[in-house]
This record gives C-alpha cells, sequence and structure tokens, in this order.
C-alpha cells in the first residue's frame, strides 16, 4: 500500500529483544490512534522482526521493517542479513544510509544506492536517509551534501523506481543530542533537499515525495516540525522506545 501522510516510523537501532518488542506492543497497540490517515512504521532490530510481526498481526494500522540489509542478494556475509529475508517475517520497508551506518559501518553513497535496490527488488519501501553534520552546515555545505547523498544514492537506482521513494532528512547534529532543529531549519533544510530530489527526478515527483524529519523528535516538539513547510513525517529514534511517549507523537498529543 502506498505510504500516507503524516508517517510517522520509529527507529529502535540496537535496542529491544524479542520479548521487550512484544511488551512493547502490548502497551503501545492499546494506547495507538493515529491522527487520520497516518503511516505508522517501526524499525525494529533484525532479531526482533518475527516477534514484531507475530505482535502486530491482524493490525493494518502499524507497519514495520529493517533498519539494514546487506548491498548483495546473499552470500558469505558473517551477520549480515539480506533484503530478500526480511519479507518472510511480515516486514514491508527499510532504512538505507542513516548517518550511523556512514559513519559506524563505512557506508558511502554507492553502498547506499545498491541497498535502496536491493530493497526495491525485495518488494520493500526503501527510505532514504539524509543529512550534514554540525561541521558541514557550519561551513555552508548543507546543499553540497544533501545533493550528494540524494544524488548518490539515485543514481544507482532506476529512473521508474525513484518516485517511490520515501527521503528522510536528519541532520546528524540532531541526532540523539536533544538539540532539535527549529521549525524554520526543518522547512529550509526539506526546501533545500527537495530541490535536489527534483534535479535527480522531476518536479512532479518532488514535489509529490514524502519527505520526514528526523532528529531529536518527541511529543513536546512534533506539532510544530509537522507545521513546518514541506515536512510530511518524522523518524523517531529515543523517544519511539516508550510506548507513551510514541503514542503521543502519533496522535498528536504532545
Ligand atoms: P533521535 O534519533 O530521535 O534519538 O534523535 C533519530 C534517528 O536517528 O533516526
Amino acid at each position: 500500500m502506498a505510504p500516507t501522510r503524516p508517517l510517522f516510523a520509529a527507529n529502535w537501532k540496537m535496542h529491544k529483544d524479542p520479548v521487550e518488542t512484544r511488551e512493547f506492543l502490548d502497551a503501545f497497540l492499546t494506547r495507538h490512534g493515529a491522527r487520520d490517515g497516518a503511516t505508522v512504521v517501526f524499525f525494529p532490530p533484525a532479531i526482533s522482526l518475527q516477534a514484531f510481526g507475530e505482535s502486530v498481526a491482524g493490525r493494518a494500522d502499524v507497519e514495520f521493517g529493517v533498519q539494514d540489509v546487506h548491498e548483495e542478494t546473499h552470500g558469505a556475509h558473517t551477520g549480515a542479513i539480506s533484503a530478500s529475508m526480511a519479507p518472510a517475517t511480515g516486514a514491508t520497508w527499510g532504512l538505507a544510509g542513516h548517518s550511523e551506518r556512514r559513519t559506524e559501518f563505512g557506508d558511502d553513497d554507492a553502498t547506499v544506492g545498491a541497498k535502496l535496490s536491493r530493497l526495491f527488488e525485495a518488494g520493500l519501501q526503501p527510505i532514504l536517509c539524509v543529512g550534514e553534520t554540525l561541521e558541514e552546515r557550519e561551513a555552508g555545505r548543507l546543499e553540497e551534501v544533501l545533493r550528494r547523498q540524494v544524488t548518490g544514492a539515485l543514481d544507482s537506482i532506476g529512473a521508474a523506481r525513484r518516485e517511490d521513494l520515501v527521503y528522510a532528512y536528519e541532520p546528524v547534529w540532531a541526532i540523539g543530542t536533544g538539540r532539535t532543529a527549529t521549525p524554520a531549519d526543518a522547512a529550509e533544510a526539506h526546501a533545500i533537499a527537495r530541490r535536489c530530489i527534483a534535479d535527480s527526478t522531476n518536479e512532479q515527483d518532488a514535489a509529490n515525495a514524502i519527505l520526514l524529519y528526523g532528529g531529536s523528535v518527541k511529543p513536546s516538539n512534533i506539532d510544530d516540525l509537522l507545521a513546518a513547510e514541506g515536512v510530511d513525517g518524522v523518524l523517531v529514534g529515543g523517544a519511539s522506545l516508550e510506548p507513551a511517549s510514541f503514542a503521543a507523537i502519533c496522535a498528536g498529543e504532545g
């Protein structure tokens, strides 16, 4: 099903084993009532995908996906998982290019592009994450960095698929720091990112693209961020680990 706005995505990173996943969902699903028309997607760690799928079976209002996949389809890659393994758990989404993957694991733009291709081939809905470091922002390189990340990834995927991509703008300096971009910062960066997307696709696809903001999103700032021009939803890390806090973000009870 095509994703709808607003889109609320929860990136659990390296948190929640299968038991904690079930406990979270027991608490979350009873509270969960998102804003009208919203899409809600979780990214649990790979080891918890099966438990997640079992816990949300029959709930069309909660979707989930993989945080990362290997850039190849299969093979001798100890510790890695392939995109094609994810659908058997019920997963329908996949992240690529998260800044933690780029910095900790060395994912470059070509690797991110290859991962997007594997996600599409497996029938998963990819989210391409982009964003600048504080150093890059202060050096006035915001547009250059976003352009390189968008173009670098989109160049490796077929033109026909580009219109289906979902994007997340996550300034690295706002991730896990408590320092959120202001709604004006987010609107400005989203306008730049959308221009870069338009240059790699076309005006229409860029205007239609779902573009999320991520970085220290919480119940107290969700409404202001969602009201910012060009912000179609959010990608939430820390504040998605507590059922009440993520339910409040999805429901707009900040
Ligand atoms: P944060 O993480 O909400 O904890 O800042 C966001 C992300 O990395 O996706």
